[in-house]
């Protein structure tokens, strides 16, 4: 089966919110993801809703509505506004990551030997409403354990570790480290998806570990998106200014 792509679109937000009017819009970066064939869409809406709002969980969810088959993925540190918002709104998935206000993007998985107290009600709450619980984690077997163990129906493993060692171009016993995990927790019965600075460069090396459902990619494919289309721009613009 193919790896589904979900398109995170915390970007979109971050720049809608920097002018403070509904520009771009992140429901029409939706349908334009799902009209291409992504199979989803994300968003990672924080505390302090610097980029995705809590409002933009409930428009994505009518625009993905539209798309019978298409998923709303909806990633977040379970505080208790986020979960009220979740439950509300009954996304696809939930990928619950423990990231701090302050953070400038999520940078480590569960540590489910000290957290699973935390984690065990908040993974029955959603898996209750009927939304697919994932929890972003390291690629680290003892913690994937874990993970199953407090309910999750996936994992999604965080992949900057991967990124930055394919960046250096020594990167085959990372990549193993990532099968290994991936392997194991399919092995235990969780589902894996995988996201975090993947790109157009990494991304297919990555893939060649078996059984990854989905990616969730943001910041490298805007600005992937800028890069394919800044000059054709800049010429329309000249054109007109001739
Ligand atoms: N997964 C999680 C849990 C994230 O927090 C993010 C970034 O918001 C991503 C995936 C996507 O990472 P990137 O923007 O680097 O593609």
């Amino acid at each position: 089966m193919a790896t589904v792509l979900s398109v995170n679109l915390n970007k979109i937000a971050l720049l809608r919110n920097s002018r403070g009017r509904n520009y771009p819009q992140v429901e029409h970066y939706a349908r334009e993801c799902l009209l291409a064939g992504a199979g989803g869409v994300t968003i990672h809406p924080r505390p302090d809703q610097r980029h995705a709002t809590y409002q933009d969980v409930a428009s994505l969810k009518a625009v993905v509505e539209e798309f019978p088959g298409k998923e709303l993925n909806i990633e977040g540190n379970p505080v208790a506004d986020f979960l009220e918002v979740v439950l509300k709104n009954k996304p696809d998935q939930c990928t619950l990551v423990p990231d701090q206000p302050d953070q400038l993007t999520s940078d480590h998985g569960w540590e489910l030997t000290t957290q699973s107290k935390q984690v065990v009600p908040i993974v029955e709450q959603l898996k209750a409403a009927g939304i697919r619980v994932s929890l972003f984690m390291d690629p680290v077997i003892e913690q994937i354990e874990l993970a199953k163990q407090v309910g999750a129906d996936r994992i999604e493993l965080y992949t900057e570790g991967y990124a930055r060692a394919f960046q250096s171009g020594n990167y085959a016993s990372v990549l193993e480290q990532y099968k290994q995990a991936a392997d194991y927790a399919t092995s235990i019965g969780l589902e894996v998806n995988a996201g975090h600075d993947l790109d157009l460069q990494n991304l297919a090396a990555f893939l060649t570990i078996p059984n990854i459902k989905e990616v969730s990619i943001g910041h490298a494919l805007i600005v992937e998106s800028i890069d394919q289309g800044f000059t054709n721009v800049i010429k329309q613009y000249l054109k007109i200014a001739q």
